[in-house]
């Protein structure tokens, strides 16, 4: 397996296996030690084309600490990707879930609501716009 040159989007399928996406993102924790939980985006911003999130899946973005998810087709959501358990980022999404696979946690790709794992909290929505082709910050 070959490392490919990978820009600043980790992009997830619902269906297939990435699994050198999944070892880069596991080395993208934010590594603050505290303050830097927050998505780093402000209003308007231009997070990722609708074409890149996969339907049932999802696109880790690890610069704007966001996950943007499709959990039915059309329908975009997007989340802090800072994980609430040790607030390192998330790793993937895949068959509906927010993963992160640091420890383990599972969050809803619909709701951000834990569903597995160690973390308690919830993943907090970000507001997103979808215009035209683009999910903007809301
Ligand atoms: S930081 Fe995500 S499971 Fe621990």
């Amino acid at each position: 397996m070959t490392a490919p040159v990978v820009s600043r989007r980790i992009v997830f399928s619902g269906l297939g296996a990435l699994g050198v996406a999944a070892a880069l993102a596991g080395c993208a924790g934010g590594g603050d030690g505290g303050g830097g939980s927050s998505p780093a985006v402000d209003a308007g911003a231009d997070l990722v084309g609708t074409a890149e999130v996969p339907v049932g899946g999802g696109v880790v973005l690890t610069d704007q600490k966001v996950v943007v998810t499709q959990p039915t087709e059309g329908t975009f959501k997007a989340f802090t990707a800072v994980c609430t358990h040790q607030m390192l980022l998330v790793t993937s999404v895949e068959d509906g879930s927010i993963r992160c696979d640091n420890h383990g946690s599972v969050y809803s790709a619909e709701t951000g609501e834990v569903e597995g794992g160690p973390a308690r909290s919830a993943l907090a929505e970000v507001p997103i716009e979808v215009r035209d082709d683009r999910i903007l910050a809301a």
